[in-house]
C-alpha cells in the first residue's frame, strides 16, 4: 500500500492534503507539533485509510531525528507500506522589519520552512528511491517571487526551498520527481494574527485580499490539495519535475 508523509498536517493546507490522499486510499503519516489536532485528524480519516501521526518540531533537529526514527520503525514493522512521497508543507510566517534586527526571526523561518524539511527529506531519500517512482512536493509561496516589504525572512526561506526543489529534481531524476507549489493567499489559520489586528471584520478583509487575485477570490486549502494530488500522480504528471507550480488565482500575473 502507498503511504505519503505530510508535514504541517494538523491544520490548514496540510490537513486538506491529508484528506485528499485519504480519499485516494493512500495511507498517511501526519506530522506536526499539535498532537491533539493530529489525533482529531487521525480519528476523522481512519475510516477511509490507515493513518499514523507523530509529533515532530521542525525547529528542533533532535525532534526531527526522533521523528525520522519513528517513521523508519513504522515502515519496518509494516512491510506492506511503500513510502511513495513526502509533502514538505509545514511553515510559519512572521512579518519582519529590517530595522528591528530580528535575527531570531530569520533563523526560525530558515529552520522551520526550509532546513528542517531538508533534514527530514534527506534521511528518507533512499527509502523513496527503493519504492520508485516516487515524489517530493514542497509547499512554497508566491512571496518567493513577489517583492513585498516585511516579508524578507519568509520570502528568503521559500526562495531557498524553490532552488532546492530544482537542484534535487535534477539529482533524483528519473526515480523521484521533485516539484513545488507556490500558493497565493489561502484561507487558513496562518492569517489569524493579521486578521485579529484588523478593524474590519475577517470576512471583509478576506474579500479585499480576494480582489488582489485575478480570479477574484482567495484560495481554499483544497485548491492546493488538488494540485498536490496531480503532482503526486505518476500517470497524470509523469513528465513533470523541477517546476514551481503557481496555484494562486493568477496573482503572479500582476
Ligand atoms: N495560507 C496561505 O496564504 C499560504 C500562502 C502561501 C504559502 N503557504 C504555505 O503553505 C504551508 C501551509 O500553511 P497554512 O496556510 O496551512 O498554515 P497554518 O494553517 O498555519 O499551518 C501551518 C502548519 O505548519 C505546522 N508547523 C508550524 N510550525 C511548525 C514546527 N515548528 N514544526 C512542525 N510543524 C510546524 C503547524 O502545525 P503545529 O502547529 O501543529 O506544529 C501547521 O500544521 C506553509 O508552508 C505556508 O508557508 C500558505
Amino acid at each position: 500500500m502507498e503511504v505519503v508523509i505530510v508535514t504541517g498536517a494538523s491544520q490548514g493546507i496540510g490537513k486538506a492534503i491529508c484528506r485528499q490522499f485519504a480519499s485516494e486510499k493512500k495511507a498517511v503519516i501526519a506530522l506536526s507539533r499539535n498532537t491533539n489536532l493530529l489525533e482529531q485528524l487521525t480519528f476523522e480519516l481512519s475510516a477511509q485509510t490507515p493513518i499514523w501521526h507523530f509529533m515532530l518540531d521542525l525547529a528542533d533537529p533532535r525532534s526531527i531525528e526522533h521523528g525520522i526514527s519513528q517513521i523508519k520503525a513504522l515502515l519496518q514493522s509494516h512491510p506492506y507500506l511503500q513510502l511513495k512521497g513526502i509533502i514538505n508543507n509545514a511553515g510559519i510566517y512572521f512579518h519582519n522589519n529590517p530595522y528591528d534586527q530580528r535575527q531570531d526571526l530569520w533563523l526560525k523561518h530558515m529552520q522551520i520552512n526550509f532546513l528542517g524539511h531538508v533534514q527530514l527529506t534527506e534521511a528518507l531519500i533512499k527509502t523513496l528511491k527503493a519504492f520508485a517512482p516516487s515524489f517530493i512536493i514542497n509547499i512554497s509561496s508566491t512571496l518567493a517571487f513577489q517583492v513585498k516589504p516585511g516579508t524578507g525572512a519568509y520570502a528568503a526561506s521559500k526562495a531557498a526551498m524553490n532552488q532546492w526543489t530544482r537542484v534535487l529534481a535534477l539529482e533524483l531524476a528519473p526515480q523521484i520527481r521533485v516539484n513545488a507549489i507556490a500558493p497565493g493567499i489561502v484561507d487558513t489559520p496562518i492569517h489569524q494574527p493579521t486578521l485579529n489586528n484588523q478593524n474590519d471584520g475577517a470576512n471583509d478583509m478576506k474579500k479585499e485580499w480576494g480582489k488582489l487575485h485575478p480570479m477574484k477570490r482567495i484560495g481554499n486549502p483544497e485548491d492546493i490539495a488538488q494540485a498536490c494530488s496531480f503532482l503526486a500522480d505518476h500517470q497524470r504528471s509523469n513528465w513533470i519535475t523541477g517546476i514551481i507550480m503557481e496555484v494562486d488565482g493568477g496573482i503572479h500575473l500582476i
